[in-house]
């Protein structure tokens, strides 16, 4: 089979904003509590940090983490996780029926961010809680001194405020597993008035609102315009959530994936433009596709867990290749939306729905997931600047979709002159893939891998998947011809004069 790519380097989507490569930690499982924090763990440093893991959060260069959830951050108190460990309670959290212990919470997470080179995205509860607790949080973050909250920070150690960023105003309010669930109005007004006196306290701070937290709920659409016409004026972000399986294991429609993230992607789009027209704003909103994944094999085995445990083993869910080549082409898919998808999470991070997963003694300590590498690639390399993709390649039908053969898309880096090519072959058959490029002179290969050549049911406990090195490559100044393996995951990175 055939794949051509042809890009231009005066055709572009839009700057990347490395913001779309971050990742999310709640405390749900062993995210938190044995995986960035244990503090009788060999490794950890003197604040129970495991440096393991730190060692492997910075290989994936996460810009930007969202926390504390998720489902957790709808019945939390955000003040039970701040002043002496020894006087926070234990409680109940209700969302994920597990033992919250508070040993881990908002300063030791703004710590951790520090260490592991990211900023926070900080989540606010509006299921049981409101616009007093979120203002307050702001406070106790973002305003230097002089007041009850920022003073209790300082107290509490922090003598500068954190000046927190990114902020989520609430989480995925639009399902009924949600504690706190709302209608999109309900929603859509407290998310106005919520965002307006956050911004009271801090008129820096940028403000995510919660859209749908699944393309095939029943509400989506209808919740996104009834949000966004409540609240336009004072949020900057919409959030879009998708997880996908493969329970039917059908590999062409599970690889089809992307085509649905994608229209996902657009549809929302189109909403938040819609309702510009209308209110006649000048003002643009984007979007913080603040979860994404894969999500199902662990689903069985958590439904069997027992309740109110600490740290439960949950979402624990062990990736396969497969799951591999999705991700790679989900994460090409937020980059062909460089224009308007300005932060993305990967959720999760650590041992939930993620990436790196810890053992709590022994050899290896800490371990990578198949999706760890697509991953860390293009979070690593797909920097700078986003090229329009024309891409040239047979399709193939599933239920609802035409899914091309090859996903591909190319960045170019202005600050180290290097066009890098991503490209999933999503064929079982081996691909002469070609680039053609105008305006650049390509000079040569700097690195060129290939992951590929596993079972599409293997998985990575033993750490025998790892990245190969594509060798049939061949360049000259305009073009480029690889021969892509079945079903694989490439990266091409290339030098170019200028
Ligand atoms: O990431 C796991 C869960 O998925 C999150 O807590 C929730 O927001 C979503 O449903």
């Amino acid at each position: 089979m055939k794949s051509t790519l042809s890009i231009d380097l005066g055709e572009s989507i839009s700057k990347i904003d490395p913001r779309i490569w971050g990742s999310f930690t709640e405390h749900l499982g062993r995210c938190v509590y044995e995986g960035i924090y244990q503090p009788n763990h060999p490794t950890s440093d003197q604040d129970g940090f495991r440096q393991d893991v730190i060692k492997a959060v910075k290989k994936l260069k996460v810009p930007l983490i969202r926390y504390p959830g998720g489902n957790f951050v709808s019945g939390y108190n955000w003040q039970d996780g701040i002043g002496p460990k020894d006087q926070r309670p234990t409680c109940l959290d209700l969302a994920w029926q597990s033992m919250e212990t508070n040993q881990f919470g908002l300063h030791e997470f703004m710590k951790w961010c520090h260490k592991v080179n990211a900023e926070p995205d900080m989540a606010v509860n509006l299921g049981t809680r409101g616009v007093d607790e979120a203002r307050s949080l702001v406070e106790y973050c973002n305003f230097p001194k002089g007041t009850y909250w920022s003073d209790l920070r300082r107290k509490n150690g922090a003598n500068a405020p954190f000046n927190i960023k990114v902020w989520s105003v609430g989480n995925e309010m639009d399902g009924d597993w949600q504690i706190g669930h709302k209608t999109a109005y309900e929603y859509g007004r407290l998310v106005h008035e919520t965002a307006k006196a956050m911004r009271l306290v801090d008129p820096k701070i940028e403000l995510v609102a919660c859209g749908s937290s699944a393309h095939q709920n029943k509400t989506f659409g209808a919740w996104e315009n009834t949000v966004l016409n409540q609240a336009y004026d004072q949020v900057d972000y919409l959030s879009l959530h998708q997880y996908y399986d493969n329970f039917d294991d059908n590999l062409a429609e599970f690889l089809g994936k992307s085509v649905d993230f994608d229209r996902f992607i657009t549809d929302v789009i189109a909403i938040c433009d819609a309702v510009k027209a209308k209110k006649r704003s000048d003002k643009q909103i984007n979007l913080a596709i603040d979860e994404w994944n894969v999500w199902y094999h662990s689903k069985a085995a958590d439904e069997k867990q027992t309740p109110w445990q600490k740290a439960p083993h949950l979402l624990e869910d062990h990736y396969n290749f497969e799951d591999a080549l999705l991700v790679g082409s989900l994460a090409i898919t937020l980059l062909k939306h460089a224009d308007r998808v300005k932060i993305g999470c990967l959720a999760q991070l650590i041992n939930v729905i993620a990436p790196i997963m810890t053992n709590t003694t022994g050899d290896p300590s800490v371990w990578y997931q198949s999706i760890f590498y697509p991953f860390m690639q293009i979070s690593n390399y797909g920097q700078g600047i986003a090229l329009t993709p024309h891409q040239d390649v047979e399709t193939y039908q599933t239920k609802d979709y035409e899914v091309p053969y090859t996903d591909s898309i190319a960045t170019y880096n202005p600050t180290n002159h290097e066009v890098v090519i991503f490209i999933v072959n999503k064929a079982k058959r081996s691909m002469n893939f070609k680039l053609n490029t105008a305006n650049m002179q390509l000079k040569q290969i700097v690195e060129a891998t290939q992951f590929a050549g596993y079972g599409l049911h293997q998985t990575n406990e033993d750490q025998s998947m790892i990245l190969k090195p594509l060798t049939d490559i061949s360049i000259d100044n305009h073009q480029v011809n690889a021969y892509l393996q079945p079903l694989s995951w490439n990266m091409i990175r290339m030098s170019i004069n200028e």
